[in-house]
């Protein structure tokens, strides 16, 4: 199994156009040493050739362009991109989906019930989209494991996990299951597992589970600290409000990464450009070294 990172920073990407914090501008200034990274989202494949694209990222075409894997060319109009699938009805992870209108065929997409209602009503993509190539949709299964048509060598089992709906949802703030879901992304041949959640507000028993079951885990790498946004001036929510366990501090990411085991890979994702941890020479990025948790970054491949 292959995963490759098209794009590992939160809503907004790196750096934020109207942003500027010590990373937005420093990036643009050139006076802090980062990388720009664009919004959330992996492909991943069993054989190297077909890919499963978690989320569609605003800037999906430009990630498309950035791997050319996911361009065959067999045809006049090609993609290997054989199904999609969607963890929350977030912006971030569901606005690419318009920018891939022109498929030949309904795009294959996975999600959970409640993510389509969310998609049908607030921000009604399906409504839009059967104007378009049109959605042929499959309802991931809540604690189950599935398979993908068009996707050999590749398992899927998907759970419910707190974070939180969207800012447009009706359930924004009062999540219900499957408005956010983790999934470990299994190597049908190997067995071995990644666990895989950009979205994660809470540790619970079940998710706990997973992720000791996992020889990796791909997870919420949104913020530093709980009061980030708000000591910034951006936001008044702390991180765990909008759904996301900030690294640092009592019962913090890293204390919860800390308890895996050495062998596992620890790798964050979707990070926000405000998190010290862009910054390749703050301290907090030598902390996360010092306790062997990698950063994702854009066109990051990892094999299984
Ligand atoms: C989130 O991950 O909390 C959202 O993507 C935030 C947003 O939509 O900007
Ligand atoms: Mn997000
Ligand atoms: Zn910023």
């Amino acid at each position: 199994m292959k995963i490759r990172v098209l794009g590992s920073a939160a809503g907004g990407g790196f750096p934020q156009w109207n942003c500027n914090c010590r990373n937005c501008e420093g990036l643009r200034r050139g006076t802090v040493r980062a990388h720009a990274r664009t919004q959330s989202s992996i492909a991943v494949s069993g054989d190297d050739e077909n890919w499963v694209l978690f989320n569609a990222s605003p800037d999906v075409l430009q990630q498309i362009r950035a791997f050319p894997g996911l361009q065959p060319a067999r045809a006049l109009r090609d993609t290997a991109i054989r199904a999609i699938v969607l963890i929350d009805a977030q912006i971030d992870h569901t606005t690419g989906l318009l920018m891939l209108r022109e498929h030949r065929a309904a795009h294959q997409l996975w999600c959970t019930a409640a993510v389509r209602e969310d998609l049908s009503a607030g921000n009604p993509l399906f409504n839009v989209l059967s104007h378009y190539c049109g959605l042929d949709w499959r309802e991931v299964p809540l604690f189950g494991a599935f398979a993908m048509h068009g996707a050999p060598g590749l398992g899927f089992e998907a759970l419910p996990l707190t974070s939180n709906a969207p800012p447009y949802s009706p359930h924004r703030d009062r999540p219900r299951p499957g408005d956010n879901i983790g999934v470990t992304l299994v190597d049908a041949k190997s067995g071995r597992r990644v666990f895989y959640a950009p979205g994660l507000g809470e540790m619970e028993p079940h998710v706990w589970a997973s992720m000791q079951m996992a020889d990796c885990v791909l997870v919420d790498g949104t913020l530093w600290t709980d009061d980030e946004m708000i000591r910034l001036g951006a936001s008044q929510k702390t991180s765990r409000a909008m759904g996301h366990l900030p690294q640092s501090g009592p019962g913090g990411m890293i204390e919860w990464l800390d308890r895996l085991p050495a062998s596992t890979r620890k790798v964050l994702i979707h990070i926000n450009n405000t998190n010290p941890i862009l910054d390749e020479d703050s301290a907090e990025r030598a902390e996360l070294a010092a306790h062997g948790i990698e950063v994702a970054y854009d066109g990051m491949e990892l094999s299984f």
